[in-house]
């Protein structure tokens, strides 16, 4: 098959090349990818920054839909040709990927493959932080950072399907009138106001706050959250070290969460996709949820997508094209 490979250069160079197959051991599916989309986390990884967790493929890609071409022993719920996406540990930017028969969802005969591309990744990080890590519940407040991002355009929506008031930060106008789109009440273009001002006039407070940024936002975020409010680190842009008002913490009663889906256990990753299968599957299926899609591109053109994301151009995702 062919595969993405980082070449060892200066400017970390893709190049679209053929590899060895993958195999398919007991418990998982074969798929013939169509196509995959573009996480934060592939720059890292590129850069060789975040390697991919022990068993993993070594290609970048944490996502696809395509066609199942064949299944490893135990494997009963899924057949040859069924269409699919998945949550993958690494192996989205390949023509074939092995993965846990449970890590699948299957693809409504109504969608096509680049829809299938753009959910897992951002629909299960935004699912597992703000319901499970934070335990946002109906009436509550939740504030998302980075609100444009895939995550955040995904977050939004969870949001307000779960009812709870959404308040968004984004670096654009643009950005910000799609999450308003998508449901959220209130936005701030932290570029141009202090958001943590600008909330501060609007409410009185947030109760969850799901956060990309990191050190720089951490004290304004512990400012804005509630007696009881929960703070969930997903990444930390603006830098990892930062102090910390224990007092403020401890009288407010915050909870300071940090969380990571990639390197999970397979058992806890099937755990998340049956919940959210169970409780938002529906509202994609039907869509009162949406994948955004910024642009779509061919996987020869992995570089290019790429770089929509490092220079924060995306709006929700961008999908690569594997098979036409
Ligand atoms: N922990 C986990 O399990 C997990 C899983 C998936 C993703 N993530 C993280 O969640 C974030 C969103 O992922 P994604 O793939 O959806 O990313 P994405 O679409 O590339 O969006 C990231 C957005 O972050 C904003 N941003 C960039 N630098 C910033 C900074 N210094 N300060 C504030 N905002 C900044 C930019 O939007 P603006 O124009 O608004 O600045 C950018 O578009 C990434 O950081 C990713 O690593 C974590």
């Amino acid at each position: 098959m062919k595969a993405i490979t980082v070449a060892n250069d200066a400017d970390y160079s893709l190049c679209w090349q053929e590899v060895p197959d993958p195999t398919c051991g007991p418990g998982e599916v074969l798929v013939d990818i169509h196509a995959t989309a573009v996480n934060r986390a592939d720059l890292l990884q590129r850069a060789g920054n975040y390697p991919p967790p022990p068993g993993a493929s070594p290609y970048m890609g944490l996502e696809m839909a395509g066609v199942v071409a064949a299944t490893g022993e135990t494997v009963t719920q899924w057949q040859p040709g069924d269409r699919v996406l998945g949550l993958l540990s690494g192996g989205g930017y390949a023509e074939r990927v092995a993965v846990p028969a449970t890590h699948l969802l299957p693809l409504p005969a109504e969608r096509d493959f680049t829809w299938g591309a753009a959910i897992c990744e951002v629909f299960l990080t935004a699912f597992v932080n703000l319901f499970r890590e934070a335990g946002l519940r109906t009436g509550e407040t939740a504030l998302i950072h980075g609100g444009g991002s895939g995550v955040g355009t995904a977050a939004v929506q969870l949001c307000h399907q779960a009812g709870a008031k959404v308040i968004v930060t984004a670096g654009t106008d643009a950005k910000v009138a799609c999450c308003l789109a998508l449901g959220a009440e209130f936005g701030v273009n932290y570029k141009e106001r202090d958001f943590a001002e600008a909330i501060l006039a609007h409410t009185d407070g947030v109760d969850v706050i799901l956060d990309i940024a990191g050190a720089d936002y951490l004290v304004r975020n512990m400012r804005l959250l509630k007696s009881e409010g929960r703070l969930v680190i997903i990444a930390v842009l603006t830098g990892a070290e930062a102090q910390i008002d224990l007092l403020e913490l401890q009288k407010k009663r915050l909870r300071l969460i940090g969380s990571v889906l990639r390197s999970r256990s397979d058992e806890e990753k099937t755990a998340i996709i049956a919940a959210f299968k169970e409780r938002f599957w529906p509202l994609l299926v039907d869509g009162r949820m949406r994948a955004v899609i910024e642009d779509v591109l061919p996987i020869e053109r992995a570089a290019e997508a790429q770089d929509i994301l490092r220079q924060n151009r995306n709006i929700g995702k961008v999908v690569m094209q594997v098979r036409p």
